[in-house]
């Protein structure tokens, strides 16, 4: 497992583009692009935007510490999103972004916590599905 993680990592860097990596659904119930739109805005269950920006007029600050997610459905199919999401260090093990579906290796969790991720599977499939639908780049 270690292995594969490295080898992703080492092709990512490589080129930017992540060629065939990405993760099958965690779930059978389709991702509610709805429900995933709420969690991304939402400032205690996602926090996405304490780091990354995006066209939500109705958030007033937003993050500059990671790529707006503006156009994001068009750079990344939904297995990438997923992947990224679950767990970012898969792609990237310097990342600063927290793994919302995984609780290997974590550092400095609370009791309460631990063991715990911090989305859901469905909640993980809702955002998937809304991520997916930002095809579109505002010129
Ligand atoms: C603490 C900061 C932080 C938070 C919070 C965060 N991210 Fe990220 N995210 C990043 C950074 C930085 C990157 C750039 C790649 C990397 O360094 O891993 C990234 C990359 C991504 C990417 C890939 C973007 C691309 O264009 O390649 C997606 C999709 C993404 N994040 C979605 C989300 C969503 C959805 C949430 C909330 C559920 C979220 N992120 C929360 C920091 C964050």
């Amino acid at each position: 497992m270690r292995r594969v993680v490295a080898a992703a990592a080492a092709i990512c860097a490589a080129g930017g583009v992540c060629a065939g990596e990405g993760m099958p659904p965690l779930t059978s119930t389709p991702g509610d692009p709805e429900r995933g739109r709420a969690i991304v805005i939402d400032r205690e269950t996602g926090l996405c935007l304490l780091c990354h920006s995006g066209p939500f007029p109705e958030v007033t600050f937003q993050g500059d510490l990671a790529p707006s997610l503006e156009g994001v459905g068009a750079r990344l199919d939904a297995a990438a999103l997923r992947l990224r999401l679950v767990d970012s260090r898969r792609v990237n093990p310097d990342t600063i972004m927290p793994p919302y579906h995984s609780t290997d290796n974590l550092n400095r969790v609370g009791a309460e916590w631990r063991g715990k991720p911090i989305l859901s599977a469905q909640q993980i499939e809702d955002v998937v599905a809304f991520l997916a639908t930002m095809t579109e780049v505002a010129q």
